[in-house]
């Protein structure tokens, strides 16, 4: 069911250094850090030439990252992102088969203006699951 890995997700303090850690130390192209109030987050992509790294800031008192960052003040993986071709039915499989949908269940539109859904970590090995509609 699931595709391509689409991206890795990395929370961190300040997005501007990670970039530059990535594109310095590592050579890699990151693109310019862009603002999603909407999602809580500035972000930031590091591309590789089989997937992306996002680098997620919070932002704003409501962000998502705030407190993991608060538990891992270093930093860390966040979450994965998966592709699949049709989010509704991946959903109803992965609810018929016992996983857990975080939030109402109803895909929103993501960071990249695509539906995305997140899977409980405690089904996928600790391990928070983002899929995406590709
Ligand atoms: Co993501």
């Amino acid at each position: 069911m699931i595709g391509r890995l689409n991206h890795v997700a990395i929370a961190v303090k300040d997005v501007a250094a990670a970039s530059a850690h990535y594109r310095d130390r590592l050579g890699a192209e990151v693109s310019s850090p862009s603002s999603l109030p909407e999602h809580g987050v500035t972000v930031a992509f590091v591309e590789l030439p089989n997937t992306k790294i996002e680098l997620l800031e919070p932002l704003g008192a409501d962000s998502p990252i705030a407190r993991f960052l608060e538990k891992n003040p270093d930093g860390g993986m966040h979450h994965l992102c998966y592709e699949v071709d049709d989010i509704l039915s991946a959903r109803d499989r992965l609810i018929a088969a016992g996983a857990r949908i975080l939030g109402d269940g109803a895909p929103k539109i993501g960071a990249h203006g695509k539906p995305v859904l997140f899977l409980h970590p405690k089904d996928f090995s600790g391990t928070l699951v983002e899929l995406e509609q590709a």
